[in-house]
Parts: C-alpha cells; sequence; structure tokens
C-alpha cells in the first residue's frame, strides 16, 4: 500500500475530535439511515451491508435500528474506530483495510453506503471499481459526499462555523485534501467506473447539502 494513499484516512490523534464533531452532526446518520433503510433495504432480507470509511461507525448503528437483519461491515483505515464500535451494542463488524483493496471476494454484498468519504479519496475511480468487484450483480451502491449549501439556500449555523475552522487547522495539516467534491467532478468520476448506471441527486440534511450518488451494477 502507497504511503499516498494511508494518508487519506483520518489521524488517530485527530479520531477523538472527529467523533465529539460528527456526535453535534447525529442527526445527520438518523436522517440518512431512514432513508437507505426506506429505498434500498426490503425489510424481511438480510442483506449484507458494507460501510466503507464507516468512521465512528454511526451510520452503521443506525442502519442497524432500522434494518435489524441486516449484517453490516465497516472498514476504515484508522485504527482508532474499531474501539468505538466495540462499545456499540449491536455486532458491527469493522476491519482496518483500505477502500482501494478491499478485503472481500467478489460478488459479496448486497449494498454499499458511504458518508463523507467521496472526495478525500485520491484514486475514487479505483475504489469505486472495487466497490463494483464486491458488489452481487443486482447490488448497489448509495453514497453521500458533502458540498456546500449555495448562498441562496441558507446561512451557515453556528455549528457549521465551528467546524470551518476546524477544517482550516486540519487543512494546515494536510494540505492537499481536497474540500468537496463538485457534481460534475462526481459525474466524470462515475464516468470512469465499471458501474453500468449512475445517478446523482442533491439533498440536504442538518443544514447541510448532499451529493447522493446511486451506482447500479446492471
Ligand atoms: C470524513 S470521514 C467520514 C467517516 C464516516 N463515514 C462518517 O460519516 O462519520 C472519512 C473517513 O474515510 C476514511 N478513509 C479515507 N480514505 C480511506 C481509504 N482509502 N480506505 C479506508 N478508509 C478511508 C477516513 O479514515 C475517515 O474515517
Amino acid at each position: 500500500m502507497s504511503s499516498k494513499i494511508k494518508k487519506e484516512k483520518i489521524p488517530e490523534f485527530f479520531a477523538s475530535l472527529y467523533y465529539e464533531l460528527a456526535s453535534l452532526n447525529y442527526q445527520l446518520y438518523i436522517d440518512v439511515a431512514k432513508e437507505i433503510s426506506h429505498e434500498f433495504i426490503p425489510e424481511n432480507e438480510a442483506f449484507i451491508i458494507l460501510d466503507i470509511g464507516a468512521g465512528p461507525g454511526f451510520l452503521m448503528a443506525e442502519i442497524a435500528e432500522q434494518r435489524p437483519i441486516a449484517k453490516l461491515y465497516g472498514i476504515d483505515l484508522t485504527r482508532k474506530w474499531s474501539e468505538y464500535l466495540q462499545q456499540n451494542k449491536r455486532q458491527l463488524d469493522f476491519c482496518l483495510a483500505d477502500i482501494n483493496f478491499l478485503p472481500f471476494p467478489e460478488n459479496n454484498f448486497d449494498l454499499i453506503i458511504s458518508t463523507g468519504v467521496l472526495h478525500a479519496l485520491r484514486g475514487p475511480e479505483g475504489a469505486l471499481n472495487e466497490c463494483y468487484r464486491v458488489l452481487r450483480s443486482t447490488g448497489k451502491a448509495v453514497i453521500y459526499d458533502p458540498i456546500p449549501l449555495s448562498h441562496k439556500t441558507g446561512t451557515l449555523s453556528l455549528e457549521n462555523r465551528i467546524k470551518g475552522l476546524i477544517y482550516k487547522f486540519y487543512k494546515k495539516i494536510f494540505p492537499g485534501h481536497p474540500k468537496y467534491l463538485p457534481p460534475e467532478k462526481a459525474r466524470d468520476i462515475i464516468a470512469h467506473t465499471k458501474f453500468i448506471k449512475g445517478k446523482i441527486e442533491s439533498r440536504i440534511f442538518e443544514n447541510q447539502n448532499y451529493l447522493k450518488i446511486i451506482l447500479e451494477k446492471c
């Protein structure tokens, strides 16, 4: 694994701070989990789901609330997240792994989910092709990635201002880290993957705008 790829991860010393910040925004995970469950996970099917770049596992935990019979796996490069996931009362599987080299066989998952990861990847096409490989033929990937609210659609909350300041600090340490993925760039990335169908929508959760990317194998 190249050192370049490793840099995408949240540094271990930053994980506790990220955890606190993401907790402030916990409603986001509840809302996204409800949306994903409603749209993509049948209630009576034991779906096998992978969260790529799972972080502290908030989305996984909320999907498990919505769909108790689903089997959830999360992967991430930050070791610290496994501690948080172990504290969760549900059985959430965590694996320390790189999205670019998923440690799973082909045709393994019904659904891949992700929040806030795509824009940070240095090789998103390769990572999405790994998703393609491990998805079943009927499988889908649903990827949410934050984009800025337009000036017309809202003002920044205090919470988002604080996050902005912390982000500036983060950028100083990791200057190569891109802030967000413009929709046209997302479209271009999708066009360079093996996915047959790719749809991009715009969603607002908790005063934050998101690209919602739905990828299908067939
Ligand atoms: C902004 S955080 C989002 C975490 C979580 N999905 C959430 O919404 O709270 C991005 C996560 O992606 C992980 N990550 C980045 N690049 C990765 C890679 N190549 N393989 C695995 N995880 C990666 C980081 O370590 C980090 O936990």
